[in-house]
This record gives C-alpha cells, structure tokens and sequence, in this order.
C-alpha cells in the first residue's frame, strides 16, 4: 500500500472524528486524515496528540496495527517540541484552531494542514498568515471534498475547456456558514474560477438565521457570537462569473454544484457520478472517469502536500486559496446580519468573533 521510504514527517493534533474517526484501515477510501496517511506514499506518521485518553485509546484499537511506532501525546505542546514534523494536521474544534495554529507555526513545520474553518475572525487569519509568512510555513486548509478524485477530475476538464467559459455556477447546501457550507462555498469557488485562476470574488449578498437552539453553541464563550445558518449566498467574481449556493439540499442531495458554461453545463461533486452536457443537451464524455481510482480527497490532499513538500506547487487551498473562501464566509455573515446588504470583499469588518464549532 505505501512505499518503502517514506520521506515525510507527519503529526496529527486532536483525534477526533476527522482525524481519525470517519472510516477505518480496512475502507477503501477512508474520510479522515488518518487514512490519508496510510493510503498516500511518503508520509510516516509520527506522532499524534488528544488530551482524552478515550481518543488515544480510540486511534490505537482502530488504527494501531497500521501505524505502529506512531507516539501518542496528551498535549500539543510536548508533541511539538519532541522532533521537528514536515507536516502537522490540526483537528481540533474551530474555536481551538487560533491558540492551537500560534503553537504549531511556532514549531515552523513546512505545511499546516487545518481543518476549515480556519479561523472564527478575519482578525486571527491576518495574524496567522503573518506568523506562517514569518516561520516559511504553508497553511492548507482542508475543504477535504475539494480533493475528491472526481472533482479534480472535473476541475481539470472544466479548465480545458470542456463547457466553454464558466458563466455561472450554483452549489447546493445548508447549514452553518463558516464550519460546514463552507464547503461548497469552496465548490463553487473551485469551479468559477474554472478557466481563470486569478478570477477574485468581488462581493456577496447573503440571507440567513440565526438558530435559536444551536447544539453546538453550548459552551459558547463571551466575546462569540453564534455561527449563523445559510438560506442563499450570491458571489460576484472580478470576470462576470456569478456564484450563487443554495442553503438547502439541490434535486440530487448536497454538497455538489451545476457549472453552467458558454458550450454546455456540468454537474459536480463527491457523492455524484459527474456529467456533463452540450448547449443541446447532448451528454459529453468524461474522459479518464472509467479509470480513476478513487482513495478519497485525503489521500490526494496529501498527495498534493507531499509533491509541494518534493518541491512543487502548492496544495490547492493553500493561503490565498483559502483567504478567498473565508472572506466570502465572513462577508456573508456580514450581509445576512445586515438584512441581505450587498458587502464588499475584503471584509471591511476583521474582528466579529463566531463561535464556529462544528
Ligand atoms: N473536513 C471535514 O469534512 C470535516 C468533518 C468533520 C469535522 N471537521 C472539522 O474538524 C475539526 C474537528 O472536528 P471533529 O468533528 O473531528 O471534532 P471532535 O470533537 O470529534 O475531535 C476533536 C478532538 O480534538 C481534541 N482536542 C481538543 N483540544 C485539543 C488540543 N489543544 N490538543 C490536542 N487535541 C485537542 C479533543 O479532545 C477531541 O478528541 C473541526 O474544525 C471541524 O469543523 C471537518
């Protein structure tokens, strides 16, 4: 499964359900950083940390026989300060992210890879992305869906052309803005600026609640305010292409988006055979679909990390690949509190705190 000599150093903090609890060793593609790491060449997990022993306890019942010599910790501090890691994985719950990333990039690892959302202010982001600037260090946040084989695959064609000139795109799903529709706000980023990558959200207009009873708003700490819930967000992009995410399930479930383009239309996602079709309405082949081999968006996210490591690109949602998803998450809370108020990017507003929990 993996090859003989892995060249990385990685470390887990927080294993929780992302790092290591959705899928197991014996998953194909399992959803969880855990099984990146075993399913993508180059990586020896080093190291992990969880101040609950149930957590520990957890990773080594589920995960111990693939990964062995894997050191446990109770504190990220210790796991940080044992050795010197390429890569560090940030799992912890969002309102943990800040205090947990001033640690991390303390420890200079070449990449962080941090669970969305990145950050509950703008004001923390800016603070991170001076002390990564400052320590050489890059920060990809994990959007993990982007990573679906068969998104990358229909991103690739998009570009190439496909439908023609992206026009406008409309990603399906609910819920909390910053902790769990950012997603597909990154969806509909990803494919927006489908034949332009320099192509700049401009401004959001957005509608939305605030839920009376939010579960995860329980502990809320003072200075927070509750994340508020997604009913529609409309995107303009420097080009004229207009994003738009509906805050409910579309007709074939969520977190997928129809890309309409000048020569036809696509229909994207990770739970989703993707299609694609002429102005005519004539299905167009997805070329290279038959034969993808799909080990999950964790694997190819660290796939990405580990060529970046090698000396190539960056991974996608690295800096201000990521910077543009949470400017259009603040700035839809920023519009939805203000009534649907058309807000321009960047945010003029860095320091509301949202308490961004899920
Ligand atoms: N990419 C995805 O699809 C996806 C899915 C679920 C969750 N998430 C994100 O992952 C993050 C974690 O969510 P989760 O559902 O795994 O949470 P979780 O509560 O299941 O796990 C978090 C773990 O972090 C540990 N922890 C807390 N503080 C710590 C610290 N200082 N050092 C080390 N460990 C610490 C906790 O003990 C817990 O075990 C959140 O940001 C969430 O939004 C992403």
């Amino acid at each position: 499964m993996k090859d003989s000599t892995p060249r990385f150093r990685a470390a887990v903090i927080g294993l929780g359900a992302i790092a290591q609890g959705y899928g197991s060793p014996e998953c194909a593609a399992p959803y969880c950083h855990a099984g990146g790491l075993l399913h993508c060449d180059g990586f020896d997990f080093v190291a992990a940390a969880d101040p609950f022993l149930a957590a520990r306890e957890g990773f080594r019942g589920k995960w111990g026989a693939s990964f062995p010599d894997t050191i446990l910790f109770e504190g990220s501090e210790s796991l940080l300060t044992s050795e010197r890691f390429d890569v560090v994985a940030v799992c912890v719950r969002g309102p943990h992210h800040f205090e947990v990333m001033k640690q991390v990039l303390e420890a200079r690892p070449g990449v962080v890879f941090l669970e969305k959302p990145p950050t509950c202010s703008l004001a923390e982001m800016d603070e991170l992305l001076a002390l990564a600037r400052e320590a050489g260090t890059t920060i990809t946040i994990s959007y993990s869906r982007h990573w679906s084989p068969r998104v990358l695959l229909m991103e690739k064609l998009v570009r190439e052309g496909l439908i023609g000139d992206v026009q406008s795109v409309v990603g399906y799903c609910d819920g909390a803005i910053l902790s769990y529709a950012s997603h597909t706000t990154d969806l509909v980023h990803q494919f927006a600026t489908g034949t332009n990558r320099s192509n700049k959200a401009l401004r959001v207009q957005a509608r939305g609640f605030i839920p009376q009873d939010d579960p995860f708003a329980k502990n809320i700490q003072v200075g927070y305010e509750i994340e508020p819930r997604l009913q529609h967000l409309s995107i303009e992009f420097a080009d004229g292409v207009l994003g738009v995410q509906v805050g409910s399930h579309g007709p074939v479930g969520s977190f997928y988006a129809d890309v309409f383009g000048t020569r036809g239309r696509a229909r994207v996602g990770m739970y989703i055979e993707p299609q694609a079709f002429d102005s005519q309405g004539t299905p167009l082949e997805i070329e290279g679909f038959c034969e993808l081999v799909d080990k999950g968006p964790f694997t190819e996210a660290y796939r990405q990390i580990a060529t970046f490591l090698d000396g190539g690109v960056k991974p996608d949602c690295s800096d201000d690949g990521f910077v543009h998803i949470n400017e259009i998450g603040f700035g839809a809370i920023e519009s939805l509190l203000a009534g649907g108020k058309t807000v321009e990017l960047p945010n003029q507003n860095r320091t509301r705190r949202i308490w961004a929990n899920q």
